[in-house]
C-alpha cells in the first residue's frame, strides 16, 4: 500500500507530508502515519522544528466521512492533535488549499500556522450535521475569540487566507512555495526562540454574555429542526465556562451523539448523493461538450425570466423572445428591477448589477435566436404550443445548437419528434424561482446525443445548480412522486383531516410547507385545468373533488385570495376559514365516507409512503439513476430536509421492510393506488433479513 504520510528533513527541519489523494482526509493510515512520523522527529536529537503539509491539491479537509459508520479504529485523532500539541518542538502547520474540519483541527493543535493567499480555512462539520469533535470547539475560541469562533463553527462556512491572518488563525500568509516558506518559518520561530503556542493553554477572550443566547435565537427558525447547531453553541459556550480539560470531554460526548444519530447519517448521505449525481455511467467526465455562451430563452413569463436571470448570473449571453415585443419588454424591465433592488440592499454590487441587465436582450422574432448555442423554451405547457417552438427553432437554429425544453410533465422525446435533429434535444427543467432554486432535472429523450447531456450537466455547475439526469415519464422525479403526495393528502382532508392538520405535520417533519399552502401558492387552477383535461380515472378513487370545488367557485389560492386557506390582501399568511370545513364535509358526506379523527402519525405515513414507493417504481422504470438522486431532487427541488436524507434514505431509516409492511396494509384498506413496487418488496426482503 501506498505511503500516506511521508516524512523527510530539511536541515533541522522535519517534513511531515500527508499524501492520501484526493483531499488528504485522516483515515486510519494518516492517523497513524501522523503519529509514527511524529515520534520519529521528536526522538531525532537533530531536529528543532516540525513542519506539517500536503500533498496533492489540498490541506486535509477532515475527518475520512467514509469512516463514520464503521467501528473506531485507532489512534483517535484527538490523541494524535494532542502529541502534537504536546511536542516540545515547534510544530507549523503549511496550508495550501483548504484546511477543513479534522484538518484545521490538526492545524489548530500545531503551534504556529501558515498558509498560502489562496487557502481557505472552515470547521463544516455542521453541514454533515456534526460538530468538530477533536478540540476545534475548544482551540477556535481560545485563538479567535467566542463570537467569531461561534460564527465559523455554526455557518460552516470557510474563510479566506486574509480573513485568517486578520484574526490571528494564520501566523503568516506566505507568498512563494509553501513548504519552503514553512520551513524557513520553522526555522525563524527556533532562531528566535520563540515560545511554544499551545492553545489549549490559553484563556478564552471574554465574551458578551448574552451572545449564547443570541446566537440560539438566530439559529431556531434559520435552523429549523436542524439539531447540529444547537449542539455547535453548547460546546463553545463550553469552552468559554469549563477548562479545556472538561470542554474537551463535553464536546466529545456531543460528538458523539450526533455521530450516531440519524440525522448525521442522513446528511453524511446527502454529501455523498450530491457528488454521486455527476456520475453517469454511459456519459464518463471526459465525454466532449459543446461551447454555451450564449442562450436563447423562449417564453417571457415568470419562468423564462428567472432562467434569464440564471444565465445572466454566471455570465452566459442571453435573448429573450416572446411573441409580442410588450411582453418581452415588461420582463426585461421586472428583471432590471430586481437586480437594482439586490444592488441596493448590498447583494451584489451596482456594476454587477448593470452588467447583467446589459447581458440579456430582448426579442420578438425567432431570427434573433439563429446563432446561439443553446436555447431553452419556458412557453405554456401545452404540448402543441412545445412543438410549434421547436419547429420554428429546428428552422432557425445553428447546427449544434442545444434544444432545451423546461416542460415539467411533457413527453419530451415527442417534443424532438417535431425537430429533425432530436440528438440536440434535451430537457432542462427549472424550478420556480429559476434564478434562485438549486435544481435542474436534466431529462435525456431517447435520442438524446451524449455530448448534449455531458454539456447539460457542465451547465447545471456553470449556473451553480446541481443538475440530476433523469428519463421520461409523465413528471419525471420530483413532479411524479409529488402527485402520490399530494393525493394522499386530498384523501385525507376526505376522510377527516384539516388541511392545517396535514400541513402542520409536513411541516413538523421538517419541509417549508406542507402540500395545501404549497398548492394555494403554485395555483389551483393548473390543477383543475389538467384534471378537466384528462377526466376522472376510471376504477380508482379520484382526489380533486374538494379542489374541483374550490376552482369551480372562482378560488385559486394565493392569487385569488382564497383556496385552501384565506389570505388577507396583500398577505401571504393562510388562515383556515369556516367555510372551507363545510365544503369538505360536504364532499366526504357526498363521497359516502364517514369522518374520523385521523392521527398525526397516519398522516405523516400515508403522505411520505407513498412517495418512497413511486420513487422505487420510478428506480425500477430507470427513469433515475440511483435512489440518492431522487433524494437530491427532493431535497433542492423541494425542501425535503436533508437532516432526512431525501424520500429514499429515510425510507431506509425507517426500516424498508416495515414501510412495505404498512403500503401492503394501505393497499389492503384503500386500494390499487397504493400497489408496492416490486422494487420496494424486494429492498423490504432483503432489509428484513439484515435485521
Ligand atoms: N472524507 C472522505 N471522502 C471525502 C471527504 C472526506 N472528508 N471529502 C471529500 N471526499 C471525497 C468526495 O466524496 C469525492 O469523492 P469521489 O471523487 O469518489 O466522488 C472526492 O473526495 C473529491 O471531493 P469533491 O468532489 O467534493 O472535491 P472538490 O474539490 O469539489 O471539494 C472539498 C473538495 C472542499 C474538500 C470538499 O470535498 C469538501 O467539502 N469535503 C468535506 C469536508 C468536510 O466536511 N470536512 C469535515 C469532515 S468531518 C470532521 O472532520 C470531523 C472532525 O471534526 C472530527
Amino acid at each position: 500500500m501506498a505511503e500516506v504520510v511521508k516524512s523527510s528533513s530539511r536541515g533541522q527541519v522535519a517534513l511531515i507530508q500527508v499524501d492520501n489523494p484526493p483531499v488528504n482526509a485522516l483515515s486510519q493510515a494518516v492517523r497513524q502515519g501522523l503519529s509514527d512520523c511524529l515520534e520519529r522527529a521528536l526522538a531525532d536529537a537533530a531536529i528543532e522544528a516540525i513542519v506539517i503539509a500536503c500533498e496533492g491539491r489540498t490541506f486535509i479537509a477532515g475527518a475520512d466521512i467514509r469512516e463514520f459508520g464503521k467501528p473506531h479504529q485507532p489512534p483517535a485523532l484527538p490523541a494524535v492533535i494532542d502529541t502534537i500539541e504536546a511536542s516540545p518542538k515547534p510544530v507549523v502547520a503549511a496550508i495550501h488549499g483548504t484546511a477543513l474540519g479534522g484538518g484545521l483541527e490538526v492545524a489548530l493543535g500545531c503551534h504556529f500556522r501558515v498558509g498560502v493567499a489562496s487557502a481557505k480555512c472552515g470547521l463544516p462539520e455542521v453541514k454533515l450535521g456534526l460538530l468538530p469533535g477533536a478540540g476545534g470547539t475548544q482551540r477556535l475560541p481560545r485563538l479567535i475569540g467566542a463570537e467569531k469562533a461561534l460564527d465559523m463553527i455554526v455557518s460552516g462556512e470557510p474563510i479566506d487566507a486574509a480573513q485568517a491572518h486578520e484574526l490571528g488563525l494564520l501566523d503568516a500568509v506566505i507568498d512563494g512555495e509553501l513548504v519552503d516558506g514553512a520551513v524557513a518559518f520553522a526555522q525563524q520561530v527556533v532562531g528566535e526562540g520563540r515560545g511554544l503556542r499551545r492553545l489549549s493553554q490559553l484563556p478564552v477572550p471574554a465574551c458578551d454574555p448574552n451572545l449564547f443566547e443570541g446566537y440560539r435565537q438566530q439559529i431556531a427558525t434559520k435552523k429549523r429542526g436542524f439539531e447540529a447547531p444547537a449542539r455547535c453553541i453548547d460546546t463553545v459556550q463550553a469552552a468559554v465556562e469549563l477548562p479545556f480539560a472538561e470542554g474537551v470531554v463535553k464536546e466529545r460526548e456531543l460528538f458523539e451523539g450526533l455521530r450516531a444519530g440519524d440525522q448525521s447519517r442522513a446528511q453524511r448521505h446527502v454529501f455523498f448523493a450530491e457528488r454521486e449525481v455527476a456520475k453517469i455511467p454511459d456519459v464518463p467526465k471526459d465525454t466532449p461538450t459543446r461551447e454555451v455562451a450564449s442562450v436563447g430563452i423562449v417564453g417571457a413569463g415568470t419562468m423564462g425570466g428567472g432562467i434569464a436571470m440564471a444565465c445572466a448570473n454566471a455570465g452566459l449571453q442571453v435573448t429573450l423572445l416572446d411573441r409580442e415585443m410588450s411582453l418581452v419588454e415588461g420582463r426585461l424591465k421586472a428583471i432590471a428591477e430586481s437586480y437594482q433592488s439586490s444592488a441596493k440592499r448590498g447583494r451584489m454590487g451596482q456594476a454587477e448589477a448593470e452588467a447583467r441587465i446589459a447581458r440579456i436582450a430582448g426579442a420578438d422574432d425567432y431570427a434573433a435566436l439563429a446563432s446561439v448555442d443553446l436555447v431553452i423554451e419556458a412557453v405554456f405547457e401545452e404540448m402543441e404550443i412545445k412543438k410549434t417552438v421547436f419547429k420554428q427553432l429546428d428552422a432557425v437554429c445553428k447546427p449544434g445548437a442545444i434544444l432545451a425544453t423546461n416542460t415539467s410533465t411533457l413527453d419530451v422525446n415527442e417534443i424532438a419528434a417535431a425537430t429533425g435533429r432530436p440528438q440536440d434535444v434535451i430537457g432542462l427543467h427549472f424550478f420556480s424561482p429559476a434564478n434562485i432554486m438549486r435544481l435542474l432535472e436534466i431529462v435525456r429523450g431517447d435520442h438524446t446525443d451524449k455530448s448534449v447531456i455531458a454539456t447539460a450537466m457542465k451547465l447545471s455547475r456553470t449556473l451553480d445548480k446541481i443538475g440530476v439526469l433523469v428519463g421520461v415519464c409523465h413528471g419525471f422525479v420530483g413532479n411524479r412522486i409529488l402527485y402520490p403526495y399530494r393525493r394522499e393528502a386530498l384523501f385525507l382532508v376526505e376522510e377527516g383531516a384539516s388541511p392545517q392538520q396535514v400541513d402542520r405535520v409536513i411541516t413538523d417533519f421538517g419541509l417549508p410547507m406542507g402540500p395545501f399552502a404549497m398548492s394555494d401558492l403554485a395555483g389551483l387552477d393548473i390543477g383543475w385545468r389538467v384534471r378537466k383535461a384528462q377526466g376522472k380515472p376510471e376504477g380508482e378513487r379520484y382526489s380533486g373533488t374538494i379542489a374541483d370545488r374550490l376552482c369551480e367557485a372562482g378560488h385559486f389560492g394565493q392569487k385569488t385570495g382564497q383556496g385552501f386557506y384565506r389570505y388577507e390582501a396583500g398577505s401571504r399568511v393562510p388562515k383556515p376559514y369556516p367555510e372551507l370545513q363545510s365544503l369538505v364535509e360536504e364532499v366526504s358526506r357526498e363521497l359516502g365516507i364517514e369522518r374520523r379523527e385521523i392521527s398525526d402519525e397516519e398522516i405523516l405515513k400515508r403522505c411520505i409512503y407513498p412517495m418512497i414507493n413511486e420513487g422505487y417504481k420510478i428506480l425500477d422504470e430507470g427513469i433515475a439513476l440511483r435512489a440518492s438522486d431522487i433524494d437530491i431532487v427532493w431535497i433542492n427541488g423541494y425542501g425535503f430536509p436533508a437532516y432526512r436524507g431525501g424520500p429514499m434514505f429515510y425510507g431506509e431509516l425507517e426500516g424498508l421492510d416495515r414501510v412495505h409492511a404498512t403500503i401492503c396494509e394501505y393497499r389492503d384498506q384503500h386500494g390499487a393506488l397504493w400497489e408496492p413496487s416490486p422494487l420496494l418488496a424486494k429492498a423490504a426482503a432483503e432489509a428484513a433479513e439484515s435485521r
